[in-house]
């Protein structure tokens, strides 16, 4: 059962992450939509989840699968309909699943009609003005006007027609909104009220560092070396903290804008709530995104990009915990989502993989705070090779490079062949799935002791018994340089990342990720009162 509907329910919340388009299909399409989720909410709730975040389904020409809005307050035909989202969200809520819907206000679509109307106008027209319309420089301004890269490859520039630049930070087809004209943070207020009106319990918010760019658009430092984590197989850079001041990351005016949202938020009731999608540097910087009158939470990405390292975890966690408990907020966990590679495979894949990947799902959901969990997860799932002539992502599409599709792949429900129940229709779906899948499905999973979607269920049970009662202290304590260990109140876990076992402490075993309390690669949870 979920939680009551009561209460700041996002504190302690922990959160599934729906990727629309690979969840569950109604339609038989090849492709996820909302009716496809509905049906498939009860599986949520059963999981022992409290919310679903659902990545973006609005109106769009799919050219970053939805992060690229043509209109922001309709839903893609792809995907179903607005009463069709009436109906999720009223399901949802019956289960008592709380749920985030993605809001993307960095750029649009090059489809919406803001952009058409900045294509056809002149350079300096009123329309132009919504967008980083610039002239380029050199001689005839045949040159991008800064040296900013796009992160899906290449010049973050494009030319039009008539000789100007527009900036996009992510795919051509995605140009930046210019946030200093006024009529740009109007529109996102309406848009914000738009699915407020209609139910939903939060946003999670898009580039959440992005929005506002340095004044004077600054030629970027690109020689600063970037900590690398093992996030991205082409260019960890890529989804990467970025180590230093960047003209086009984390400016200070974004703030302003957290501020004024959280006035829109707070005058709902239900405590509505927004998470931000912010890398940064530092947990200090993230922790400015969730200053009191800013938003509730912010993604700690910190602990998605950490090495297996008792010594690693152990400075994530207290760096998290000092910087979010400097500034009064709580934490959030996450280990995967549609960006990243899952993190089974990060951790070596197959049984190690496996085995290290439940470990870290029971330290993270042992802290305070709120965790986020990347649909298939619960089977194991790990990273699928797509061959080139397959794969979908922009980012592929325009490097060539192997891309984000391979965390992407549909679901598998049941059955022995694909779609696996992902949808009604035979053959594969819109990403192949692979042919060892059978074997992962919910259906062979369920009921399976000893299986990962069981696990994930007693995990999510048992945590259920102290999350909200734990407190939030963290007291760190020393089992050797291999083990990362804390106490929480009477819970006491014990990561042990070293190659030899560990022995226990004193106390009631809770649950233990692998056969054996203390084993290498494995984490225990303990009930052990000071
Ligand atoms: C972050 C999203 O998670 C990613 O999937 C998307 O490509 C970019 N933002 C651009 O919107």
């Amino acid at each position: 059962m979920s939680t009551p509907l009561t209460g700041p329910w996002w504190k302690h919340a922990v959160c599934y992450q729906i990727y629309v388009r690979s969840f569950a299909d109604a339609d038989g399409d090849g492709v996820g939509d909302l009716p496809g989720i509905t049906a498939r909410l009860p599986y949520l709730s059963d999981l022992g989840v409290d919310a679903i975040w659902i990545t973006p389904f609005y109106t769009s020409p799919q050219h970053d699968h939805g992060y690229d809005v043509a209109d922001y307050c309709d839903v893609d035909p792809l995907f179903g309909t607005l009463t069709d989202f009436d109906a999720l969200l009223g399901r949802a809520h019956e289960l008592g699943l709380r749920v985030i819907v993605d809001l993307v206000p960095n750029h649009t679509s090059s489809a919406h009609p803001w952009f058409q109307a900045a294509l056809a106008a002149a350079p300096g027209s009123p329309e132009r003005a919504r967008y980083l319309f610039r002239d380029g420089m050199g001689e005839n301004g045949e040159e991008p006007p800064n040296n900013w890269k796009s992160i899906f490859g290449g010049q973050a520039w494009t030319r039009v027609e008539d000789g100007q630049w527009y900036l996009h930070l992510f795919d051509t087809t995605q140009p930046d909104l210019d946030w200093t004209h006024p009529e740009v943070p109007a529109m996102f207020e309406d848009v914000l009220r738009f699915w407020l009106d209609r139910g939903v319990d939060g946003f999670r918010i898009d580039v959440a560092h992005g929005m506002y760019k340095a004044p004077g658009l600054p030629d970027a430092d690109y020689s600063a070396p970037h900590p690398v984590g093992p996030l991205d197989q082409d260019d960890p850079s890529m989804v990467d903290l970025p180590s230093k001041d960047e003209p086009m990351w984390d400016q200070p005016e974004v703030h302003n804008l957290y501020r004024r949202w959280h006035q829109i938020l707070a005058s709902y009731d239900g405590d509505r709530m927004g998470v931000a999608e912010a890398w940064t540097a530092t947990p200090e910087a993230m922790a400015h995104y969730v200053r009191p009158d800013e938003l509730q939470q912010t993604f700690n990405f910190h602990w998605l990009s950490a090495p297996w390292s008792a010594a690693a975890f152990a400075e994530v966690i207290t760096g998290t915990l000092d910087a979010v408990g400097s500034v009064g907020a709580s934490a959030t966990w996450v280990l995967s989502n549609h960006d990243v590679i899952r993190h089974v495979t990060r951790y070596g894949g197959g049984a190690r993989g496996q085995a290290r990947g439940r470990a870290a799902l029971l330290a993270m959901l042992a802290l305070p705070g709120s965790a986020y969990i990347y649909q298939g997860e619960e089977l194991g799932l790990e990273q699928v090779a797509v061959p080139p002539e397959l794969r979908r992502d922009p980012r592929s599409l325009v490097t060539g490079l192997v891309g984000r599709d391979g965390c992407r792949i549909p679901l598998p429900w049941g059955g022995e062949q694909p779609p696996y129940e992902f949808g009604p229709t035979a053959g594969q779906p819109w990403l192949p799935q692979p042919e060892a899948w059978a074997a992962l499905s919910v259906a062979a999973q369920k009921g399976v002791a000893g299986s990962t979607l069981e696990f994930y269920r007693e995990a999510l049970a048992v945590r259920r018994t102290f999350a909200e009662t734990a407190g939030d202290e963290v007291e760190m304590l020393d089992l050797g340089a291999d083990v990362l260990a804390f106490r929480r109140g009477d819970l006491v876990c014990l990561l042990n990342c070293g190659a030899t076992a560990v022995e226990v402490p004193e106390g009631e075993v809770l649950l233990c990720s692998g056969d054996v309390p203390g084993a290498s690669d494995t984490t225990t949870w303990l009930r052990s009162p000071h």
